[in-house]
């Protein structure tokens, strides 16, 4: 029996890839977005088998995380790899090691590195010292991999997400950033339903917009959650106070009353649309236990595709 089990199987489209950092969503061409989920459609189907041969990825997480952090090494696990946990708290990360440094010398162990930390300026120090590829496992400013994860399970309900509206509720953040990028790149329209004052960054909304007019596609922000959601083929929403900003916990859930994904919402909405959800989510704020439970939630969908999603990523960067 020919084995499959071959590097060769990562399309030509992303052989561009290998070598490269993903700090941003808006790293990747349109073409290699697509590519990307198709490789990871691929992988989860069994169609494709990769075989990395014992590459190495090493996570360096600044912040708690469960799904990115097990998906990755799950991820490496299947492709033939394994994961090294660098927690700053037990490296001399943690004691405040220069980031030149400790990058510079993990190039030379490892094959890779998966980084969550605050600033998006850290990422791209470790990018620049390190010879080897860094994956933002997000920052403040973006969670690319999610947002991969995120098309592949709209991809997966309605065939192509390609002229589909995805509407998020809530807090312009990470997640919302990357979700505008990575959609404009898939022909996705995004709409950002927010209140006032808690917008995406006006750099990265000027961004999406200029990708999706070349996908000819939109990227907007409503400040009313009904117009937000009329007619949308996909209801998402993150939490409104993220991690680092535990302290204004109270404060954000005055200014985003109203706003829950509730089953309300949901009646607005196209009728075939699903409900997703990065997780972790808190039950009767951001969405409601009935839309997080119900029929149109594809929210363990969407945790499983943050593996398959990021396979292909890994098998994309570190092919050859
Ligand atoms: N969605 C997500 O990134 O989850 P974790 O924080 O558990 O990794
Ligand atoms: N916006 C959230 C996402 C968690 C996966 C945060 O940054 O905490």
């Amino acid at each position: 029996m020919v084995s499959a089990a071959t590097s060769n199987a990562v399309p030509q489209s992303l052989r561009a890839l290998a070598g490269s950092d993903l700090l941003s969503s808006a790293d990747l061409s349109a073409e290699q977005t697509a590519a990307l989920l198709q490789l990871a459609a691929d992988l989860k189907a069994g169609r494709t088998l990769i075989d990395l041969g014992g590459k190495v990825l090493g996570l360096i997480f600044s912040k708690a995380s469960t799904r990115t952090r097990v998906s990755f090494t799950v991820a490496m696990a299947r492709l033939g790899g394994q994961t090294i946990d660098l927690n700053p708290q037990v490296s001399q990360v943690g004691r405040g090691e220069p980031v030149a440094d400790t990058a510079r010398v993990l190039s030379r162990y490892v094959d890779a590195l998966a980084i969550r930390t605050f600033g998006q300026d850290e990422l791209a120090e470790y990018a620049h010292w390190a010879s080897i590829p860094v994956i933002n496992a997000l920052t403040d400013l973006e969670h690319p991999c999610q947002a991969l994860a995120d098309y592949l399970t709209l991809a997966e309900a309605f065939g192509d997400a390609r002229g589909l509206t995805l509407t998020y509720l809530g807090d312009g953040n990470n997640v919302a950033h990357s979700l505008m990028l990575c959609g404009a790149l898939l022909g996705v329209n995004v709409r950002i339903g927010c209140p006032a004052g808690y917008a995406p960054d006006p750099q990265v909304l000027e961004h999406a917009q200029q990708l999706a007019a070349a996908q000819g596609c939109t990227v907007s922000v409503l400040h009313e959650p009904l117009a937000a959601v009329r007619g949308a083929h996909a209801l998402y929403t993150d939490v409104w106070a993220s991690m680092g900003q535990e302290q204004e916990k109270a404060e954000r859930e005055r200014a985003f009353a109203g706003w829950c994904l509730n089953e309300e919402l949901i009646a607005e909405a196209d009728s075939r649309a699903i409900v997703l959800h990065c997780l972790p989510a808190y039950r009767g704020l951001e969405i409601s236990a009935g839309a997080m439970e119900g029929s149109a939630s594809r929210i363990f969908d969407q945790a499983e595709n943050r593996l398959h999603a990021q396979q292909a990523l890994l098998a994309a960067l570190l092919a050859g």
